[in-house]
């Protein structure tokens, strides 16, 4: 593995700082002009400007990357995305521009339990293929991190078959991907009628066999209205921690639920969505450690207008976590970028703060923050370099990715630069 002096980086996003930042101090990305890193065995061994980088004695034997003026930040890290899905679903968007809704679509048999059915027809190396393309697309928009979830098989068989390709996918290709059983993604159509008798399933077989297996590092639940209950969610996230799994939950995106508070009594590491939060909610998170990761790409795509209260969130001191949701349902997207641009100009954030919440808060929603998220020493060398004048074009130049270089540990894994 090569050591890269790399240089020319017109502004050097370090990201630097204590984890979690709260109010003002969740806008500061720690800018470097003119800066540059010296990476050494996938790592960062130095980072400041130019002139003090190129001093340094290592500097020399380095590989040397100029990077032409561009502006460069950590690897986005996308902390929510369903990555595993056997096909599109193009048809339901069509009927919901003609008015149909997406509870609606999905309470007659669309929705999740559609991609369930194909998921569980569909042969392993062929879900394998769709996930290596999504993910040279991710890397290509400067994603270097991913969580995805489990969730389109609610069987044992095919639950395992989704977490098991996602382990093997985090060994074999450059992204690391993080894992989250959901099993609470819906009630499979063994149990429709049943919805106790499969929370039991759950919390007795699957979820400590999961664990058990070293299937997955954190348990989600769909907590909503048509999803899980708070109390079978409850139950759900109980389980998960005493087998040691750490809880995220998809909270309060069509209707209150009293999810998000939920989220804090189990300790979660998130509390995904948050379209119906209420002000108490908004108090309750800023005071806790849960992050809160927005999914405007959802809002975007259902054709809603309701967005979660960013800026309450935010002015709150609450930790914000930005996040694409990658799924064929609710937000076909793979665009960190796009994300950012939806959460500057829909939710009111600032450009820094949208950079904050889509890489070393997000880090620690994955908690992870310890070694990627940030450009410093000692963590990983993963980073995105921009074809821009300013971090601040990023959001700006929406639904164009000028994202022109991505590194993930130290490696180039996409370029458009040469
Ligand atoms: O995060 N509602 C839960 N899960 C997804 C949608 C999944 C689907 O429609 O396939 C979400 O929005
Ligand atoms: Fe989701």
């Amino acid at each position: 593995m090569s050591d890269w002096l790399i240089t020319g980086c017109s502004e050097l996003l370090t990201l630097r700082g204590p984890v979690p930042r709260r109010g003002r101090a969740a806008e500061d990305v720690g800018i470097l002009r003119d800066g540059a890193l010296l990476v050494h065995n996938g790592q960062i061994a130095a980072v400041g400007t130019r002139h003090q980088i190129e001093r340094l004695p290592e500097s020399r034997r380095a590989e040397k990357l100029d990077l032409g003026g561009r502006v460069v930040l950590p690897g986005f890290v996308d902390s929510h995305t369903h990555l595993i899905f056997p096909a599109g679903r193009a048809e339901e968007y069509e009927q919901r521009i003609q008015g149909k809704s997406y509870e609606e679509i999905a309470r007659k048999g669309g929705g999740i339990s559609s991609t369930v059915a194909a998921l569980r027809r569909t042969p392993v190396r062929r879900l394998r293929e769709r996930a290596l393309f999504f993910l040279e697309e991710f890397a290509a928009h400067g994603t270097t991190t991913l969580e995805a979830k489990s969730g389109y098989g609610l069987d044992w068989k095919s639950e395992a078959r989704i977490l098991g390709l996602l382990g093997r996918l985090h060994q074999d290709q450059p992204l690391d991907i993080v894992r989250t059983f959901l099993g609470a993604h819906a009630i499979p159509p063994e149990f429709r009628g049943r919805a106790g008798a499969y929370v039991d399933l759950l919390v007795r077989r699957w979820i400590p066999s999961v664990a058990a297996a070293d299937l997955a590092e954190f348990c989600d639940v769909f907590c909503d209205r048509g999803g899980f209950s708070l109390a079978q969610a409850r139950r759900i996230l109980t389980a998960a921690r005493a087998s040691g799994l750490v809880p995220r939950v998809h909270a309060e995106q069509f209707a209150p639920t009293g999810a998000a508070l939920l989220a804090i009594e189990m300790e979660a590491a998130s509390a995904d969505h948050l379209e119906q939060i209420t002000p108490g909610d908004v108090r309750a998170l800023a005071q806790s450690n849960v992050a809160c990761t927005l999914l405007p790409g959802c809002v975007f795509h259902l054709g809603l207008s309701r967005h979660a209260p960013a800026r309450a969130l935010l002015d709150a001191g609450a930790i914000v976590v930005l996040a694409t949701d990658f799924n064929p349902g609710t937000s076909p997207t793979l665009s960190m970028p796009m994300i950012l641009s939806l959460a500057c100009s829909q939710l009111r954030m600032t450009p820094a703060e949208a950079v904050v919440a889509a890489t070393i808060h997000a880090a620690y929603s994955l908690r992870a923050h310890s070694h990627i998220g940030s450009l410093e020493v000692g963590k990983y060398a993963d980073l995105a370099a921009f074809d821009v004048a300013s971090y601040r074009e990023i959001p700006y130049y929406f639904g164009v990715n000028l994202c022109s270089l991505t590194m993930k540990r130290g490696v180039v894994i996409h370029s458009k630069m040469w």
